[in-house]
């Protein structure tokens, strides 16, 4: 371990430009990104000041920790698993053991909801199948002023995560969060129920990035020997519990869109459609509680 006071004087430029080196050299592509991200935290600054003020001195406690980032950061753990947080739609998210990383594209989900539907200041009630970090229905909530939502997860400290990211974001008055297995021991209706299941075959998994395969909980991967093990279960609960003529959307692995449309229409769902990614895969499955 490198102890601060071994330590050289760094100007932040220095610090800067050696460490997207050592991360270049570990094969990251993501090197200036990470080591402004890493840096940042460490030195308690932002961008702006990094940029702005290359000649500043960072102090050794923050030296320090910024050796203890890169090392974990060569060894493949993504800065977001290293730092506990992850932005996701411009809004700050706490991570944990148990949570999944948020990831970009699931923002398609979110805006899937926003465009489908009819009223964005309705008072509408929605339920969040599989919450994890609560990304997905607080950045709902976020944008819908009038709507309450309900997340569940069977992760004890998923829920846990998903409270305190609805408290650090002033949301708790709309969001409520439980343990549970899927809808069990919930009574709708919801205007929207949204998903984001684990959908990966289980096969695949050990051919998955080790940022990946060593840093999100099995169970936010694993979908079973189909990879549809988890819309299995929730298309019956999702007919259950949305309100008539409400809209259910539910993330999809690549090529899964025929597959799970069965699903929803076997548990009496009717399929609107899909929206894309923004690599063109369809990405969100868009569905109806016809009666
Ligand atoms: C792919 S992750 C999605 C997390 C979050 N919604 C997101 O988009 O980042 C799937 C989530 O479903 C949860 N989960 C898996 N099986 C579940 C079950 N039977 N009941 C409730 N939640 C479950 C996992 O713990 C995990 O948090």
């Amino acid at each position: 371990m490198t102890h601060s006071a071994d330590l050289p004087r760094s100007t932040r430029g220095a610090v800067y430009q050696d460490l997207v080196a050592r991360l270049r050299a570990g094969g990251i592509a993501s090197a200036e990104l990470d080591a402004r991200l890493l840096i940042g935290a460490a030195a308690g600054i932002d961008d702006i000041a990094l940029i702005a003020d290359p000649d500043a001195l960072v102090p050794g406690e923050a030296r320090a920790a910024i050796e203890r980032f890169s090392e974990r950061r060569l060894s493949g753990e993504p800065v977001s698993r290293i730092l506990g947080t992850r932005e996701f739609w411009g809004l700050p998210f706490l991570l944990n053991e148990q949570t999944l990383d948020p990831r970009p594209d699931s923002e398609t989900l979110v805006e899937a909801v926003l465009r489908h539907v009819p009223d964005t200041g309705a008072p509408l009630k929605l339920l969040d199948l599989g919450t994890g970090t609560g990304c997905l229905l607080l950045a709902l909530l976020s944008e819908l002023p009038n709507a309450h939502g309900h997340g569940v997860d069977y992760a004890p400290q998923a829920v846990a995560a998903a409270g305190a990211n609805a408290d650090a974001l002033g949301l708790l008055a709309r969001a409520t969060f439980t343990l549970g297995d899927w809808g069990d021991g919930l009574a709708g209706p919801f205007d929207v129920v949204i998903s984001n299941p684990p959908y990966i075959v289980s096969a695949e998994i050990e051919t998955l990035s080790p940022e990946v395969r060593l840093h999100d909980p099995m169970k936010a991967l694993d979908g079973g020997d189909d990879g549809l093990n988890a819309y299995r279960a929730i298309a019956q609960e999702t007919a259950r519990l949305l309100a008539p003529g409400g809209m259910a959307f539910w993330e999809l692995g690549i090529g899964q869109m025929e597959d799970v449309s069965l699903i929803a229409q076997s548990a009496g769902l009717e399929v609107l459609g899909a929206d894309p990614d923004l690599a063109g895969i369809s990405r969100i499955l868009r569905v109806r509680r016809c009666k």
